[in-house]
């Protein structure tokens, strides 16, 4: 049987503890050479490209580059390539922007982007609506459905800061009737849109709703763009249809805020969102 052959012993560092000798192996060339490129690699990296983090953000960096600066390139990009559309929408008067098709698509287009970062908190992100938050959806309109109509709440609100804004205060009629005569109001307006109702209390309500109601929501409830005041007869309900919430709302009154938004959007902006909420489908 041939022998093994003797294996070849390391070298050792020469250092002995014991008896217990050191090994001299040396670390493996590529082992060492890919260590110091990574050296250099880092230092030339730290040179070239935003690294060491100081105070107010990192060193820059020889070649200017970060991903912040290639977001904002990007967006400017898109920016230019928008410009001439953008200034051709600021332009156009608002009712004539959807005869130009393309205009048209690209402010609803952009529209669609405004709405969701500025008006999907309180409308819903499909513009359905909330309680106290009207759905833009459907085609019943507080003050109006038309596009210039919806222009001009976007852009001066509804009870806003905006010296133009939209008006109008529902008293709160816990300051004058009593509880008796809201309840009988309350179940008449009720009664409006055959919704629940106690119809005893309701036709002691008509002679109340007469004296206090139409002169905003009109003689048959069906309401009044000029003031934001409701339709009452259509069964669809902003501050909720029970009992109630339709007792609360008479009682204390709801006066709801939207935003004015002529400050912050650009025109182009508002016309674009409005372009958007007309053609969601309840636009007239
Ligand atoms: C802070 C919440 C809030 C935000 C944000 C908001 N809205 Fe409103 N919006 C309201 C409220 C509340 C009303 C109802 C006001 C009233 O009672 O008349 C309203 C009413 C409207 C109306 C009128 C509806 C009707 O029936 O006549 C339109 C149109 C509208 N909003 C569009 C928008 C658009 C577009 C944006 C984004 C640019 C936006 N809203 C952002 C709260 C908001
Ligand atoms: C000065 C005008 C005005 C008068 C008067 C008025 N309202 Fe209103 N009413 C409004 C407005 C505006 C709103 C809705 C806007 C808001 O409050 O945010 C409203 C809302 C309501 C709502 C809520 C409708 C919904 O969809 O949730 C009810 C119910 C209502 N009114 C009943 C009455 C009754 C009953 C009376 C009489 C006792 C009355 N209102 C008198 C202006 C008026």
């Amino acid at each position: 049987m041939a022998q093994k052959p003797e294996k070849k012993q390391p070298e050792t560092t020469g250092h002995s503890w014991d008896g217990i000798e050191e090994y001299n192996n040396p670390l493996p060339r590529w082992w060492l050479w890919s260590f110091y490129a990574c050296i250099i690699w880092a230092v030339a990296y730290a040179i070239a490209y935003p690294a060491i983090p100081l105070i107010k953000g990192a060193t820059p960096g020889l070649l200017g580059w970060s991903t912040r600066g290639e977001v904002k390139a990007d967006i400017q990009k898109f920016t230019d390539a928008n410009a001439e559309i953008e200034a051709k929408l600021s332009e156009t008067d608002i009712t004539l922007v959807s005869a130009d098709t393309e205009l048209q698509s690209y402010a609803v287009n952009a529209g669609a982007a405004v709405f969701r970062s500025n008006c999907s908190q309180c409308h819903g992100s499909g513009a359905q609506g909330a309680k106290g938050y009207p759905n833009l959806l459907d085609n019943d309109w507080l003050w109006g459905g038309d596009i210039e109509a919806i222009a001009q709440t976007v852009r001066y609100g509804v009870r806003s800061t905006s010296d133009e804004t939209r008006y109008s205060e529902m008293p709160a009629f816990g300051e004058f009737l009593e509880k008796e005569e809201i309840a009988q109001v309350a179940n008449y307006a009720l009664s409006l849109s055959n919704s629940e109702h106690d119809a005893g209390l309701a036709s002691s309500g008509a002679a109340i709703f007469e004296d206090n109601c139409v002169s905003c929501h009109k003689e048959d409830g069906t309401g009044d763009r000029e003031q934001g005041a409701p339709n009452l007869a259509d069964a669809i309900w902003l501050f909720g249809g029970d009992i109630e919430s339709v007792t609360q709302t008479i009682t204390s009154a709801r006066n709801a805020v939207m935003p004015n938004w002529g400050g912050r959007l650009t025109g182009a902006q508002v016309k674009a969102v409005s372009a958007f909420v007309h053609q969601l489908g309840g636009g007239e």
